[in-house]
């Protein structure tokens, strides 16, 4: 069963490419302490993630940011090589971290698996946006298909952000 509202994301090692190769972060290095705006995605360099879902979050990044987030945060089921890459095409540095779930150990222990096996990919995580305050989910958003980014996109969080956490995000950033 899938996270949820009020529910604290698990502990487990992630990674992000580094300069000298992929890097371990913990969950609790990605969310302690922060307001995070994250989404999930079924793999880099698929068409929905690369037309849609991440370009939208680096689109917004920004205006995200303002409206109160400390770190927008991509995850998919990928090595950090893949994630590094994709990032680096996509024109994602400072702007969305892009994270490596690689073993699916995140996907799993938050129910969020999606299984594409029959078209060879194997497990995946489905489609989703998540805001995570200090480690404890806020909201969350799983898409009905993992070809849509509709209930997930940056627009969509935009819209929630704005609506929860603005002042927090003036009285961060001053405008
Ligand atoms: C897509 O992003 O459109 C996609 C993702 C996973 C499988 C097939 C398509």
């Amino acid at each position: 069963m899938a996270i949820k509202v009020g529910q604290k994301i698990p502990s487990v090692t992630l990674h992000i490419l580094g300069d000298k190769g992929p890097e371990p972060v913990t969950t609790d290095e990605l969310f302690a302490d922060k307001l995070v705006a994250l989404f999930g995605l079924p793999g880099a360099f698929t068409p929905t993630c690369s037309a849609k879902h991440l370009p939208g979050y680096i689109e917004h990044a920004k205006k995200i940011r303002k409206a109160g987030a400390d770190d927008i945060v991509c995850l998919s089921v990928n090595d950090a090589f893949v994630m590094g890459a994709w990032g680096k095409q996509q024109g994602a540095e400072g702007k969305v971290k892009m994270v490596a779930d690689g073993s699916a150990r995140f996907t799993r222990a938050v129910g969020l698996e999606l299984d594409l096996t029959d078209i060879g990919l194997g497990v995946r995580c489905q489609r989703f946006s998540m805001i995570v305050e200090d480690g404890v989910v806020k909201d969350i958003a799983v898409e009905p298909k993992p070809t849509e980014a509709v209930k997930s996109s940056a627009e969509k969080m935009l819209e929630k952000m704005a609506k929860a956490y603005l002042d927090r995000g003036t009285a961060k950033t001053g405008i």
